[in-house]
């Protein structure tokens, strides 16, 4: 199994999704993130989300943002969207129904009609980037268990 989490610059959002989720699955299951655009590419993670990912004892200072990739659409089973301008940009990339099928909006498997977007923190200040955390570890942990039967299969 492999998932991908994207955001928009791959700093801030998909990065905290990418640290919070490996600290949720087992080794086999490979996690990384994206962003849909490349402005931040090669950089690590903006320093509030490091911090705030260390706060909760999770390293995520060596991840380095990337774009998106057409081979990504390829290589990973599940690619989760953090807000709705992400989605619809991720799924414009999509070749074929298949690819399409991959796509989802991350915090969808919370079914809350008031938390259907992870809120871009960017612009805000270190109690958004707790409570983007707060919620990304909600929408990790019920994808987690969503997944549960792919990723802990029943060994007869
Ligand atoms: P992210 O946040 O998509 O969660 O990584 C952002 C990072 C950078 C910018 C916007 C959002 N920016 O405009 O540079």
């Amino acid at each position: 199994m492999k998932i991908l989490m994207v955001c928009l610059g791959n700093i801030c959002r998909s990065p905290l999704a990418e640290g919070i989720m490996k600290t949720k699955v087992p080794g086999n299951v490979f996690v990384d993130s994206a962003g849909t655009v490349s402005m931040h590419e090669g950089k690590h993670p903006d320093n509030r989300a490091v911090k705030t990912a260390a706060n909760h004892g999770i390293d995520i200072s060596k991840q380095k943002s990337r774009p998106i990739t057409k081979a990504d659409f390829d290589t990973f089973d599940k690619i989760y969207c953090m807000d709705i301008d992400v989605y619809a940009d991720v799924v414009s990339k999509t070749r074929n129904e298949e690819q399409r099928q991959k796509v989802s909006l991350f915090l969808e498997v919370l079914g809350d009609h008031k938390n259907t977007e992870v809120p871009d923190p960017y612009w805000g200040d270190m109690n958004d980037f707790e409570e983007v955390f707060q919620l990304i570890d909600r929408g990790c942990e019920a994808i987690k268990n969503q997944l549960s039967s792919v990723i802990n299969p029943i060994k007869n």
